[in-house]
């Protein structure tokens, strides 16, 4: 600063003798937050608020509104421990991000067609996705946008990158969901109710009572009909609730959030602290359960810093493999009539 260099010393010199010199590093725990929407900003506070990014970055389309949720969280610094909060919708403000969550994309209108919708959002990521992996090469992509498992497929071909660096926040939610629901009729923790949704995200999602524990007590070996029609006390009815759920929020608060949000920020911190937890995401499939096409469905998988490190072979019985196959084949049908790929 030439003004410093004056007669007088500035009050920065004054104050400060600077040690280091050398070139800044580049950041070691950048996120990238793409779409600044209510999912976007929820993943963003979430992700903030548990301290899991030294730089933050926002991209979106509307720059009125990126700026001000840009200013809005700077305003919060004193708050927060993410010392670089930045939004452009240049996605050079995005570069050396380790990890990129993907919230962009149209929503379903009224009598739309799932594959013109899909059309529509794989135009919009043809513009996102190269622009991502050119100025974050290393990154791992966690996609939020729906329909997901389709779009997270859409991602994977359009950024080239290895599939276990490709995942779709997936049943995440729905698990999550599922083991609320489960854990409040037993009135015990969330975290202390085991059992997984796979599967599609949404309406057709699998859920796993062979699987379902509390301590390692199997409810299917108390109870042999849960989770079917015959079960006289219907505990099939949670899975509908997960099912229901999202419409629910959506009917009275227009849109789903916060636990959308909660979720991405728990996925992140497995992937930045290389925790080797389990969660249920996206992951390519083909290969496994009889799956023959190029398909991402939420399976259990062990993520660590290299995104996707693998996937828990589950036991699952006749019926599950065959509604995971269901799935998979209507997934394929929309994926392989998409343009442009
Ligand atoms: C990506 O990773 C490779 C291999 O670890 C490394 O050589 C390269 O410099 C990294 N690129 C960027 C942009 O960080
Ligand atoms: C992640 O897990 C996979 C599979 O166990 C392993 O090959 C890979 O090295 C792990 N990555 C890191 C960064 O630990
Ligand atoms: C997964 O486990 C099942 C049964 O437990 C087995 O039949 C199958 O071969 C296993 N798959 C792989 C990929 O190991």
């Amino acid at each position: 600063n030439l003004i410093g260099c004056g007669i007088m010393a500035s009050v920065m010199q004054k104050l400060i003798t600077p040690l280091a010199s050398g070139p800044a590093e580049p950041p070691r725990n950048k996120v990238t937050i793409v779409g600044v929407g209510q999912v976007g900003m929820a993943c963003a506070v979430s992700i903030l608020l548990r301290e899991l990014a030294d730089e933050l970055a926002l991209v979106d389309v509307v720059e009125d509104r990126l700026k001000g949720e840009m200013l809005d969280l700077q305003h919060g610094s004193l708050f927060l421990k993410t010392p670089k909060i930045v939004a452009d919708k240049d996605y050079s403000v995005t570069a050396n991000s380790r990890i990129v969550v993907v919230t962009a994309g149209v929503r379903q209108q009224e009598g739309e067609s799932r594959l013109n919708l899909v059309q529509r959002n794989v135009n919009i990521f043809k513009h996102i996705i190269p622009q991502i992996v050119k100025y974050s090469p290393n990154c791992t992509l966690i996609v939020v946008s729906n329909p997901v498992d389709v779009l997270t497929y859409v991602t994977w071909k359009l950024s080239g990158l290895p599939k276990h660096r490709v995942i779709g926040s997936g049943t995440n939610l729905d698990s999550a969901r599922f083991r609320y629901i489960m854990a409040e009729k037993l009135g015990i923790h969330s975290s202390s109710f085991n059992g997984y949704i796979l599967g599609e995200h949404g309406d057709s999602s699998v859920p796993v009572w062979s699987g379902a524990n509390v301590a390692g007590v199997s409810l299917q070996k108390l109870n042999p009909d849960i989770g079917t029609d015959k079960d006289s006390e219907n505990w099939k009815d949670a899975h509908k609730m997960v099912v229901d759920s999202a419409y629910e929020v959506i009917k009275l608060k227009g849109y789903t959030n916060w636990a959308i949000g909660l979720s991405v920020a728990d996925l992140t911190e497995t992937l930045v602290k290389n925790l080797n937890r389990v969660h249920p995401v996206s992951t390519m499939v083909k290969g496994m359960y009889g799956i023959g096409e190029e398909v991402y469905l939420s399976l259990p998988c062990v993520l660590n810093s290299s995104g996707v490190g693998s996937v828990i072979n589950m036991t699952l019985n006749n019926e599950e493999i065959a509604q995971l196959k269901k799935s998979a084949d209507t997934l394929w049908g929309i994926q392989k009539d998409l343009k442009d790929l």
